[in-house]
């Protein structure tokens, strides 16, 4: 057993509620859910299962109905919005789907937008950006708008872009759902090589096998709760063979080209 490993975020007991008119919807139905530093995990499940109402209150933009949610050491349900947008601030990175870049900026002023909320000092934000930007890939496009760039590129970028202020967790909505499946299966190998070297939690939701073999383990949302079972099943009535276990990343580049 690794002894050093720390959690980055603990789900206990998640229940989350809503109202629909006269109607309660109950998506969340004791969910559970530990990832460690350094570990990359992948959530499938049916569209409306839950995943991205679940994402919301790991990354503080919405509170549950009951349950505790600890992030990097802190307790998130307990706290007010301003000290929430801090600890968001410091401690999460989002990346979703439609979370696009800034048209008027650069790739990267994009880059720099979450230090600017730090005040952090234009040549350390510089530099900091030049090295995301490198750690990325895309270093030699830091002065182009994002219309000049290709839809990977601009993926790369917005990770960059979420990984700015160093946090403990990056999650991720269907981060290449715009993508084609190479370019997706280059951002989540990046995503995850990230994670291990960075030492940060990554939590993906994604509808794409592929992206789902990659990870170190796959949580399918059913019932309201995270399983670890039945993930075989889930994509086989999709029609795709895939080994429950995860972790198993394809033999070649090749695999991740057809679509
Ligand atoms: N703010 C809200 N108010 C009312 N109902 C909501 C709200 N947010 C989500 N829901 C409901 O909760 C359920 C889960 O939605 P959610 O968006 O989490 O699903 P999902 O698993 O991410 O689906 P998809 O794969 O289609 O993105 C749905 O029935 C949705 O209508
Ligand atoms: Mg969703």
């Amino acid at each position: 057993m690794d002894t050093e490993k720390e959690p980055a975020v603990v789900c206990q007991e998640i229940y989350r509620e809503f109202q629909d008119g006269s109607r309660i919807i109950k998506v969340l139905r004791g969910t559970n859910l530990t990832v460690y530093k350094g570990e990359f995990v992948a959530i499938v499940g049916a569209s409306g299962s839950g995943k991205t109402t679940l994402l919301n209150l790991i990354g503080g933009l919405d509170k549950p109905t009951s349950g505790t949610i600890i992030v990097d050491g802190i307790d998130i349900t307990e706290l007010d919005d301003d000290k929430m947008s801090e600890i968001r601030r410091h401690k999460i990175g989002i990346l979703f789907q439609d979370q696009h870049l800034l048209p008027i900026f650069t790739a990267i002023e994009n880059v720099q937008v979450p230090m600017l909320l730090d005040e952090v000092r234009a040549e350390e934000r510089h530099k900091k950006g030049m090295e995301l930007l490198a750690a990325v890939g895309v270093e030699n496009r830091a002065n182009h708008m994002p219309h000049e760039l290709s839809g990977g590129m601009r993926s790369r970028v917005a990770l960059a872009r979420a990984l700015a202020n160093d946090p403990a967790v990056l999650l991720c909505d269907e981060p290449t759902g715009d993508l084609d499946h190479k370019t997706g299966g280059e951002i989540i190998r990046l995503m995850r090589d990230l994670a291990k070297e960075q030492n940060r939690a990554v939590i993906t939701v994604t509808h794409d096998p592929e992206t789902a073999k990659m990870a170190d383990r796959i949580l399918l949302l059913r019932d309201g709760k995270l399983v670890d079972e039945l993930i075989g099943e889930f994509f086989r009535a999709s029609g795709v063979d895939i080994d429950s276990k995860g972790g198993t990343e394809p033999d070649n580049q090749d695999a991740m080209t057809t679509g």
